[in-house]
């Protein structure tokens, strides 16, 4: 390969022995084992341990994806908040699935989720949006997310528009805000293993209830 001004990456690698997980330790209900891993991530101080990369697609097939931050999880999904006309807006307009991925890395985990997507009701994002700093209310209302704008400068004085418009009294969430809650139709844990040979259990829903498999790493 050519000359790279990186260290050789073929050559760099992470032998991951941490864990194992096996069908007794993964159980049934993958929503369970979900919570179970995501708080030792966040015991593990892992930075950021509910950021998770979210694919969608535009009606014609077309892939992007994008880090977001996890902000309410449970059997009925994950929910993460965005501008609704935002590139992964107009995509979930169009073809409202999407896929999650949350990696854990100094637990040698990944999680992989897929499902259908829905807005959160107004009223959740409502509450939401109150809980948040001013200042990201703020540019939340000012930014109009994913198009193209002239300048820094020019975001900057729309920023200021808005806090004018605001001045002494609460932001009110701008109605192409809010959140989105990704059903859960699929899961998968993966856990690092020695020598790469990985152990991925993964589920999928039937009902009220979940099949599960485990995959070949
Ligand atoms: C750590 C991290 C957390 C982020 N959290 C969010 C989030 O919760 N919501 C969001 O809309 N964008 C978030 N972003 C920005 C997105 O990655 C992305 O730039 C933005 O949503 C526009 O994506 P789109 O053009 O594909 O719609 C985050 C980025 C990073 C790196």
């Amino acid at each position: 390969m050519d000359a790279s001004p990186f260290p050789d990456l073929r050559r760099m690698r992470h032998e991951y022995a941490e864990a194992g997980l096996s069908e007794d330790e993964a159980g049934d209900d993958p929503v369970l084992l979900f919570e179970r891993w995501l708080g030792q991530a966040i015991d593990a101080g892992v930075p950021e341990p509910n950021a998770m990369a979210v694919a969608t697609a535009s009606e014609d097939g077309r892939p992007s994806s994008r880090i977001v931050l996890l902000k309410g999880f449970d059997a009925t999904g994950m929910v993460f908040f965005s501008g609704y006309d935002s590139r992964k807006g107009r995509e979930l307009k169009a073809n409202p699935r999407a896929a999650a991925t949350m990696l854990w890395h100094p637990l040698q985990r990944q999680v992989r989720v897929e499902g259908t997507v829905t807005r959160v009701d107004p009223a959740e994002s409502d509450i939401y949006f109150a809980s948040r700093p001013r200042g990201a209310q703020i540019s939340a209302a000012a930014s109009p997310q994913s198009r193209t704008v002239a300048d820094r400068a020019a975001l900057e004085g729309r920023r200021a528009e808005v806090e004018r418009m605001f001045q002494g009294r609460e932001v009110v969430r701008p109605e192409g805000w809010g959140g989105y809650r990704i059903a859960l139709d699929v899961m998968e844990f993966w856990q690092g293993r020695s020598g790469r040979f990985h152990d991925r259990i993964h589920y999928v829903r039937r009902g009220d209830a979940w099949d599960r498999s485990r995959l070949a790493p």
